[in-house]
C-alpha cells in the first residue's frame, strides 16, 4: 500500500497550494478520499498507515473544523497530533521560523500550519525535510478546496464542464477553489466588488492552467451574472481572520454578493450551495439558503477529514 502512495508524490513533499498540484496528484487525492470514505481501505487498516508518526498542528488563527478534522484523521491513521496554540511556539518571535522547522523536524513527522502570511508556511516548508501541509493561509486553503471539490463530484458526480460561482471577497479559499477548478475543467466566475479581486498572480495561474483544460475563469463585478447557470454556488466570510477592523465596512460594500433566494434563482434549479464555514449568518449568506437542502456546507466539513486523511497518507507514509 505505501508503494502505491509514494509514486504519487515525492517522499517528503508538501502541500502548499493548489498551484503545486497536477491533475494526476488531484486524481490520487480524490479516489484516495473516496476509498477512506467508503472503507475500501478497512479501520484496522489505517490505523498501520502513520502508526507512532506526530502530526504537530501550528495555529496562528483560532480553527473548529481543521484542529478537530486533522487531529481525528491522524489518530484513525495510528497516529498522534500536538496542537500549537500561538503562545506556544510564537512563530517567528521567539525564534526564527527556519529554527522552529528545523527543531519541529526532530521531534516530529508531518507539520500542518494555519497562518498569516503565506510566507510563513512556505519558510516552514524550506527548513523542515518533512512533510508540510498549509492549513490556511493568506493566499491559499488547499484542505478546504480539495474537500469541497470532493463535495461537488459526490453531488455531481463530475467536475469537468460545470459552473462554480464564488460570491464575495477575492480571499484564500477562493484563490484555492479558482487554481482547482482550471486544473479540472471546471469553469469559474469570481463574483466580488471592484477592488476585491484576486490575487493577480494566482489569477494568471489559474487563466493559464484553464487554457489547458478548457475552462473558464472570470472576475465580474455584477453578482446575478457571476452566479447565472452555476452548477455550485460558493460564499464565504466578507472579512476573513485578521480583517476584523475592516468588517463594517465590508458589510455595507460586500452586501449586493449575499447569496439569498433571490440570487441563488439565477443558477441551475439543482445548484448546490457550498461555504467553508464558519458562516455568518445573514452577512454572506441567508438562514433560507444554508438550511435548504440545495446546501451541502456540512457534507464539505465532514469531507475535509477525508481528504486530509488522503493527504496525509500520501505525503506522510
Ligand atoms: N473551514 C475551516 O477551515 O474551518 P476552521 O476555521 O474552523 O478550521
Ligand atoms: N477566508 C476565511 C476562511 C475561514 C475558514 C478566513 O481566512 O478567515
Amino acid at each position: 500500500m505505501q508503494q502505491q502512495f509514494e509514486s504519487i508524490f515525492d517522499k517528503g513533499g508538501d502541500l502548499i497550494g493548489i498551484s503545486h498540484l497536477t491533475k494526476n496528484n488531484l486524481d490520487a487525492i480524490f479516489d484516495l478520499t473516496r476509498s477512506l470514505k467508503h472503507e475500501e481501505i478497512s479501520a484496522r487498516e489505517q490505523r498501520r498507515v502513520l502508526e507512532g508518526k506526530t502530526l504537530a498542528m501550528i495555529f496562528e488563527k483560532p480553527s473548529l473544523r481543521t484542529r478537530v478534522s486533522f487531529e481525528t484523521g491522524i489518530f484513525q491513521l495510528g497516529g498522534q497530533a500536538i496542537n500549537l496554540q500561538p503562545m506556544d511556539i510564537q512563530l517567528g518571535k521567539r525564534e526564527t521560523i527556519a529554527d522552529a522547522a528545523r527543531n519541529l523536524e526532530r521531534f516530529v513527522d508531518i507539520i500542518m500550519a494555519r497562518t498569516f502570511a503565506h510566507r510563513t508556511v512556505t519558510e516552514l516548508a524550506k527548513y523542515a525535510d518533512i512533510p508540510v501541509i498549509n492549513g490556511l493561509s493568506d493566499l491559499e486553503h488547499p484542505c478546504q478546496a480539495l474537500a469541497d471539490f470532493q463535495t461537488v463530484l459526490e453531488h455531481k458526480g463530475r467536475l469537468e464542464g460545470l459552473k462554480m460561482a464564488f460570491l464575495g471577497d477575492g480571499n484564500n479559499v477562493s484563490q484555492s477553489l479558482m487554481l482547482l477548478a482550471a486544473k479540472v475543467g471546471t469553469h469559474f466566475s469570481l463574483g466580488c466588488p471592484e477592488g476585491y479581486d484576486p490575487d493577480a498572480s494566482t489569477l494568471t495561474q489559474a487563466k493559464a492552467d484553464a487554457r489547458t483544460t478548457g475552462s473558464i475563469i472570470e472576475v465580474v463585478n455584477d453578482p446575478i451574472e457571476a452566479v447565472r447557470d452555476a452548477d455550485v454556488v460558493v460564499t464565504d466570510v466578507w472579512a476573513s481572520m485578521g480583517m476584523e477592523e475592516e468588517a463594517a465596512e465590508r458589510e455595507k460594500i460586500f452586501a449586493p454578493f449575499q447569496v439569498n433566494s433571490a440570487l441563488m434563482s439565477h443558477a441551475k434549479p439543482d445548484a448546490i450551495f457550498e461555504h467553508c464555514l464558519p458562516a455568518h449568518r445573514g452577512s454572506e449568506v441567508t438562514d433560507e439558503v444554508i438550511d435548504s437542502p440545495q446546501s451541502v456546507v456540512f457534507d464539505e466539513a465532514e469531507n475535509r477529514l477525508y481528504v486530509q486523511k488522503a493527504v496525509m497518507m500520501i505525503l506522510g507514509s
